[in-house]
């Protein structure tokens, strides 16, 4: 079966009915990784609409992750909130996982802000870690896997898009601001997306290490790329969940329970990061 590629219609299409089923005009998306998606629930007059109900959209597989989208009024700002995303190694094609991207700009979104958890390669960072990504590897993209492939959208960006800011400068001030002013530590970084669902070999954690990247994940470089193409700014935060293992007789291993236990940890930091974020950005949509 070839993948489903969508039209403009299919996009313009799942936007009219989220809005037929929403009261407000969201200005900033976010996306919440694995463990993460608690947030949506501070959303006040929340409006949700399970993926399952909106034309085209895939449905989220994965625990951890709600499989719905929650619009509503947070820290002074109107956001949809993507609460669990889909995946690659879920089956999806990546025009089916970066879909919503596009739905949300569609909506009139104008900021996207991805979180995920990642495995930490930087020997710096530890467990509870939270990362500002300023760059990724998409290497994934890279090896063919790439949303944009395909006939080009025009009426969202251009056939060969640049990929340099594609996490937009201004946010990525704003949060080190934030980061300083709630008291949270802000790592930085590469951020380097692979399929999954595996997790590295330990040869595979040293190579990615030295090709540059400092955490590593299943998610988020896609999505930034075609929120980029789109014309969003983008903003990227990880949560170093685990260490990645990167000695061949180290004897623990990462499992996707640790993840969601880390991100529940990790939970509290990040939400007093985002809102501090999103009042700063309030003013400036
Ligand atoms: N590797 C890949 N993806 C991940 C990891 C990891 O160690 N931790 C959370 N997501």
């Amino acid at each position: 079966m070839s993948d489903p590629t969508y039209t403009l219609a299919d996009y313009a299409e799942a936007a009219a009915f989220v809005r037929s089923r929403t009261r407000h005009q969201p200005r900033v998306g976010l996306i919440l990784g694995s463990g993460l998606s608690g947030l949506a629930a501070q959303l006040a007059n929340a409006d949700v609409i399970p993926y399952a109900e909106i034309p085209h959209f895939p449905i989220s597989t994965v625990a951890g992750h709600a499989g719905r989208l929650v619009i509503g009024e947070i820290a002074g700002v109107t956001a949809c909130v993507m609460q669990g995303r889909f995946h690659y190694y879920e089956g999806y094609s990546m025009q089916q996982v970066t879909l919503p991207v596009r739905v949300m700009q569609q909506l009139g979104v104008s900021v996207l802000i991805l979180t995920n958890a990642a495995g930490g390669l930087n020997p710096g960072f530890v467990t509870g870690d939270i990362m500002l990504i300023e760059d990724h590897i998409n290497l994934i993209g890279m090896a063919g896997v790439n949303p944009l492939r395909g006939p080009n959208l025009d009426e969202f960006g251009p056939r060969f898009p640049a990929a340099n800011r594609v996490y937009t400068p201004r946010l990525r001030a704003l949060s080190l601001t934030s980061a300083a002013e709630v008291g949270v530590t802000l790592r930085r970084g590469v951020y380097l997306q692979l399929s999954g669902p595996n997790f590295e070999s330990p040869a595979e954690v040293r190579m990615l290490h030295a090709l540059g990247a400092d955490a590593v994940g299943m998610s988020t470089a896609a999505e930034a790329m075609v929120a980029h193409h789109a014309g969003l700014e983008v903003l990227g935060l990880s949560t170093i969940t685990n260490v990645a293992i990167a000695q061949l007789e180290a004897t623990g291993q990462p499992s996707h329970q640790e993840v969601v236990e880390a991100g529940a940890v990790i939970v509290p930091r990040l939400t007093a990061l985002l809102l501090d974020i999103l009042a700063r950005l309030a003013p400036l949509l």
